[in-house]
């Protein structure tokens, strides 16, 4: 059986993202029910994770998701894997305390899903390496307007040195 590590790895072109996986898996920050993944002939061939990480917020911390890594075999991608994932994954939040969902990545490709550019809504991303057109957030039932401020990513991130993790195949993003 095709796991998630090698799907993460070959998405990527990165197998060392796979150990990502493994850290996050093993860490506080990890959510059992929000690591979802897609079947193909019993195969893993889509891999998606709701991670636990913190809004520095000016009354409080907060606590908030982030989604990443997303995840399709090159085999499978373009053909809606990676799109039932994520629609599949945000439904289950409804279910969920956290205010807001955060994501690194193209908005070309996420704000289909609902995520918004999160900085013209009083958020910072976590790392300058981050295009500022990258850092987008979905708003939850329970987000109130006071949550704004900086995200910090798990630990585990930092540790792997994956924050303003390319995606696969792209060169230097330039900030918009
Ligand atoms: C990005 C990724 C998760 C998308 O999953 P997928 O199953 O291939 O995509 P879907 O079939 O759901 O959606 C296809 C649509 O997404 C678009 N798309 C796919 N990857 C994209 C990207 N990196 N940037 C912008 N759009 C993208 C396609 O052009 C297509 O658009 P259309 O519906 O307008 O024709 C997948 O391609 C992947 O694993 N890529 C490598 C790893 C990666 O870059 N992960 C995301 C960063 S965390």
């Amino acid at each position: 059986m095709r796991g998630i590590a090698t799907v993460v790895g070959d998405a990527f072109g990165d197998p060392s993202l796979a150990e990502l996986v493994a850290r996050l898996r093993a860490s506080p920050d990890w959510i059992a029910d929000l690591s979802i993944v897609a079947l193909h002939d019993d195969s893993v061939v889509g891999h998606i994770a709701f991670t636990r990480a913190l809004l520095d917020a000016p009354r409080r911390l907060v606590d908030v998701l982030v989604l990443s890594p997303v995840s399709v075999a090159p085999a499978h991608q373009g053909m809606g894997v990676g799109a039932a994932l994520i629609r599949h994954g945000l439904r289950r939040l409804s279910a969920r305390p956290e205010p807001l969902v955060f994501v690194e990545g193209s908005p070309a490709y996420y704000r289909r899903f609902g995520f918004e550019p999160a900085g013209a809504l009083g958020f910072r991303r976590p790392s300058l390496r981050i295009p500022e057109a990258a850092f987008q957030v979905i708003r939850l039932g329970p987000y109130e307007p006071w949550m704004t401020g900086t995200l910090v990513y798990s630990r585990v991130f930092w540790d792997m040195d994956a924050v303003g993790l390319r995606e696969a195949g792209e060169g230097d993003a330039q900030s918009s």
